[in-house]
């Protein structure tokens, strides 16, 4: 008796051809961004597809998963899931997996990385020295210490906490706000957002996107954190009120921001780029070779569990 082998829907390729191959190994695979015409391919084919692999950066909406009627998984590369519409697929039974822990260092790396850049203006002192600016009369601008200061971080999952392990080598005072308090952390915990931001000095922002927390970090947030306050984002450019943040940049209501994340990628606000307070890159938080590579690895293992179990290995939770 033979098996047929299962068909899988990839929206896009794995970024390392091992995690490829493990794929193929497993699966009819539909590379789509292949197709000429994605559309007739999905809809010649949408009674055989059974998984679909996808990415935090790729929508996944539920008309599509609608489009699949014995669709089952969905494996996605990356941790973020505010791209797919998972409560729809797991209301339909469809299991959806991500790739955590594997980017909570080179995440959290980044948060420091872009809090010590806004905070000692490496942004603006790189600028500087390439364009000649540099001589034995010029003066830079001082920019502001950060050991010993007081950091806020907003979302204390598990990147949250590889921050707080992070700043506590620079010797800071920390203070978090979740959606429930921790016990099993040893930190303080603030319940209101605008009483953390008014007491930091740095305000990090390593909570999930999507709906929930769409301008969680308002303009009364931002006022609080004020004029020689840091904002640090690398979870969701949704996550704050982005006008409400420029307009105070533009002002100096609000002292600096170092940014991996935008509402509306990968359009970054114009005003952004003409500030030298400001630190932007484009969302490369979990962008090191190690690290994506351990993402496909995961995306394929899940994969392939499903193949061969049913179950994936790093569900998301209902
Ligand atoms: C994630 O994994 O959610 C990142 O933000 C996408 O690279």
């Amino acid at each position: 008796m033979t098996t047929a082998t299962p068909v899988l829907l990839q929206l896009l390729p794995l970024p390392f051809p091992e995690a490829q191959q493990r794929l193929a190994q497993r699966f009819d695979l539909i590379e789509l961004w292949k197709e000429q015409d994605p559309d007739a391919v999905i809809a010649a084919r949408q009674n055989e597809i059974v998984a679909v692999v996808t990415s935090a950066m790729t929508p996944t909406s539920a008309k599509l998963i609608d489009k699949l009627p014995n669709l089952r998984a969905i494996c996605s590369h990356g941790v973020g899931y505010d791209a797919i519409d998972v409560k729809h697929a797991q209301k339909k039974g469809i299991q959806v997996s991500n790739t955590p822990d594997v980017l909570n260092d080179c995440v959290a790396d980044l948060a420091l990385g872009l809090l010590l850049a806004t905070a000692r203006r490496l942004g603006q002192a790189e600028r500087y020295v390439r364009s000649n600016l540099w001589s034995t009369d010029a003066k830079f601008p001082l920019g502001v210490k950060v050991s010993h200061k007081k950091i806020g971080i907003v979302g204390l999952g598990r990147i949250g906490m590889a921050i707080a392990q992070r700043a506590k080598g620079f010797d800071m005072e920390i203070r978090y706000h979740n959606r429930r308090q921790r016990t099993d952390v040893g930190l303080t915990y603030e319940p209101s957002l605008v009483e953390l931001a008014a007491w930091a000095d740095f305000l990090v922002i390593a909570t999930v996107g999507g709906p929930d927390t769409r301008h969680l970090v308002n303009d009364d947030v931002i006022k609080a954190l004020g004029r020689d306050g840091i904002l640090i984002n690398i979870s969701r450019g949704t996550v704050v009120d982005e006008t409400a943040m420029v307009n105070a940049l533009v002002s100096g209501e609000l002292g600096g921001a170092g940014l991996d994340v935008y509402e509306s990628e990968p359009t970054v606000p114009d005003a952004l780029k003409t500030l030298d307070n400001v630190v932007i890159v484009p969302h490369i938080a979990s962008a090191t070779s190690e690290t994506r590579k351990a993402m496909a690895d995961l995306v394929a293992a899940n994969a392939e569990a499903f193949a061969k179990t049913g179950n994936v290995i790093t569900p998301i939770p209902p």
